[in-house]
């Protein structure tokens, strides 16, 4: 029994979602985003699902979200995205995961005590991130020269290489220039006979609208969940979020909701207080902006949203405590909440407090 507030989760929906990626991505192999706890789906369900389709690649931001993946038993390949402190360099060897570098200097501080470290190599073609500094045909060299040195460590295997687009939804010459100078590294490198398996730079907006010549692997979060970041049809959203009506009361005219007093009841009128507010994900910007849908009509919310509920108007609803009302589901995605939010999809569904269960519809 839900308490107050839950993410109903749709496995079928993530399966659906990438059978459509493997359509644009033929026989290369994608590796699944599922850091930042699966884009708040959860990263243990998803990456199972996943895992059992055959994904045998999974990117994560830290050594700490892989390890708790691979102590849950998942078997895979997991490459951290972010920098790990060296401090931590035996857990990576000990676990098996994959590290990404950005230089020659960060790569001689992996050393373990023993055996060798595999690595992916990060380049920065535009995104001025993370990775070694590619901005230009000018900056080739210095590339090339500082994956030489990084190869020539004895406790370094390099098994990948990769880049990061900047823009892949929106501005392709820029795209592109990432795509050329990153297979323009890999050429040179070839010719010097470094050979490095995993070649790999697309993300979601890439994989549906980029070129992805030269490389074998793609990288997709927010596609698998349900919102590509580029006009396509078809991906299906896998996470709803419904709260529950926990209190309703008549207001008279001149009441006033919430905290601040910022809504005034104009007449009488009915009101319920749902089990949602901003530390669930809720965030007080939706404030005045948002509204819910409860039996296809939809609720505006009255007065600030407050730490773990908020109120709507149910005025015209006939209304009852213990039902549930859709904050975020097929009538009113993700794409709302981010309108709303003046943010991107990625940000409302991070968001989602760790205290909002999350249902899942099947678990393999
Ligand atoms: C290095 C890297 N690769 C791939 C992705 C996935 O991007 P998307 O969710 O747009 O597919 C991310 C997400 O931020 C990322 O940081």
């Amino acid at each position: 029994m839900v308490n107050r507030v839950y993410a109903k989760i749709s496995l079928e929906n993530l399966t659906h979602n990438y059978r459509l990626l493997k359509r644009n991505l033929g026989n290369i192999p994608l590796m699944a985003v599922v850091k930042a706890n699966a884009y708040g789906h959860g990263a243990l369900p998803v990456t199972k699902k996943l895992a059992s389709l055959g994904i045998t690649h999974f990117g994560v931001a830290s050594f700490k979200e892989a390890k708790a993946l691979i102590d849950a038993g998942i078997k895979g390949s997991f490459l951290v995205f972010g920098i790990t402190d060296p401090y931590y360099r035996e857990v990576l060897t000990e676990e098996g995961m994959i590290q990404t570098v950005d230089s020659y200097a960060y790569a001689s501080k992996l050393k373990p005590k023993e055996g060798t470290i595999d690595v992916h190599v990060k380049l920065d073609t535009g995104m001025s991130r993370f990775g070694i500094y590619c901005h230009s045909d000018k900056d080739i060299d210095n590339t090339v020269t500082e994956i030489l040195k990084i190869a020539s460590l004895d406790h370094i295997h390099i098994d990948g290489i990769y880049t990061h687009f900047a823009a892949a939804e929106a501005d392709r010459p820029f795209t592109e220039k990432q795509h050329r100078l990153f297979l323009e590294v890999i050429d040179r490198l070839k010719t010097m006979e470094v050979v490095i398996p995993w070649k790999h730079a697309a993300n979601s907006a890439a994989i549906l609208n980029a070129d992805l010549s030269g490389i074998n692997m793609a990288r997709s979060g927010i596609a698998l969940y349900g919102y590509p970041p580029v006009d396509v049809y078809g991906f299906l959203p896998v996470m709803s979020l419904y709260a529950k009506i926990v209190s309703i009361r008549t207001l008279k005219k001149g009441d006033t909701v919430s905290y601040s007093r910022i809504f005034t009841a104009p007449d009488v009128m009915k009101i319920a207080t749902i089990a949602i507010g901003y530390e669930d994900g809720y965030l007080r910007f939706n404030t005045s902006r948002d509204y819910v849908i409860y039996k296809n009509t939809k609720c505006r919310v009255l007065g600030k949203i407050c730490m773990d509920a908020c109120m709507i108007d149910v005025t015209d609803v006939p209304s009852k405590v213990g039902d549930f009302v859709c904050v975020m589901c097929e009538q009113k995605d993700a794409r709302v909440l981010a309108k709303n939010q003046q943010t991107i999809t990625y940000e409302v569904l991070t968001n989602i407090g760790n205290r909002v269960e999350r249902v899942y519809d099947d678990e393999t």
